[in-house]
């Protein structure tokens, strides 16, 4: 891999830089959170503006190869996390099978007048109780999902009482109540992220949210859960395996 720039190759220095970069980072020379060259460095080192270094780095960023940290630099991204989509699991579930340990900042935990979409999911009336959990999900310090659950059962004002840091919903629900997520629906969305969820995520600018909806049902076929999540568009590969129909 030729690790100068040639001007006389018809590729512009942009491009040129970031294959460079991303040799790098897919050869294990930079590794995952490595704080590489700063800008300055960078076009020192290969003889080109800064503008050109940065749009480098901002694409590589939007391509989920760096990350940027305000005032500090650019990173090799941590964690590409492929999720089987096939497969109904919790995150912690998700996590701990990687060798991850599942983290949460719970921003809401509240008791809420549910909204028509909630109803009409959870399949209440309106005047049903629904507690509301907003948790911010974490591996480590890295956000990962903003992860706002719309919960319906007989006894659920009791989860107003725990302390769900470091514990997982689902076990819970399981262990408690002997609720057992057994079968969930789910949509993605690729969308643009909000001001809070680009804060609350720590996403870089241009940078997509996955946005997932799930109504989950427990093992009598009951609604148990709603929840609209935003994933971190630079960590998520969704995976599913397709096989042709058999009468198709
Ligand atoms: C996933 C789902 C959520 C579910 C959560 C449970 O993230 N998208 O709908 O609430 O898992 O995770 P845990 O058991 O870690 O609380």
């Amino acid at each position: 891999m030729n690790e100068t720039l040639d001007r006389n190759r018809p590729l512009p220095m942009y491009y040129q830089l970031k294959e460079i970069i991303r040799e790098k980072v897919t050869r294990g020379e930079w590794k995952p959170g490595k704080l590489i060259p700063s800008e300055r460095e960078l076009s020192k080192q290969y003889g080109i503006s800064r503008m050109t270094v940065r749009q480098a780095l901002t694409e590589l960023t939007q391509e989920g190869v760096l990350r940027r940290k305000q005032g500090v630099g650019s990173f090799v991204a941590e964690l590409k996390i492929e999720q089987q989509l096939t497969g109904l699991t919790g995150f912690t579930e998700d996590m701990r099978k990687r060798g991850l340990q599942a983290k949460a900042r719970v921003l809401r935990l509240e008791a809420i007048q549910p909204p028509a979409d909630v109803v009409t999911a959870l399949q209440i009336s309106p005047q049903q109780p629904v507690v509301l959990l907003e948790r911010l999900r974490m591996v480590g310090q890295e956000p990962m999902a903003l992860e706002a659950s719309h919960l319906h059962f007989p006894q659920v004002t009791e989860l107003l009482e725990e302390d769900f840091e470091s514990r997982s919903l689902y076990e819970l629900l399981a262990e408690k109540y002997n609720i057992v997520p057994t079968k969930a629906k789910q949509s993605i969305e690729a969308a643009l992220p909000n001001r809070r969820e680009q804060r609350l995520l720590g996403l870089p600018g241009g940078s997509p949210v996955l946005r997932n909806r799930r109504t989950t049902f427990d093992q009598n076929g009951r609604p148990f859960e709603y929840t609209k999540s935003a994933y971190r568009g630079d960590s998520y590969v969704f995976y599913a395996e397709l096989t042709v129909h058999p009468n198709a």
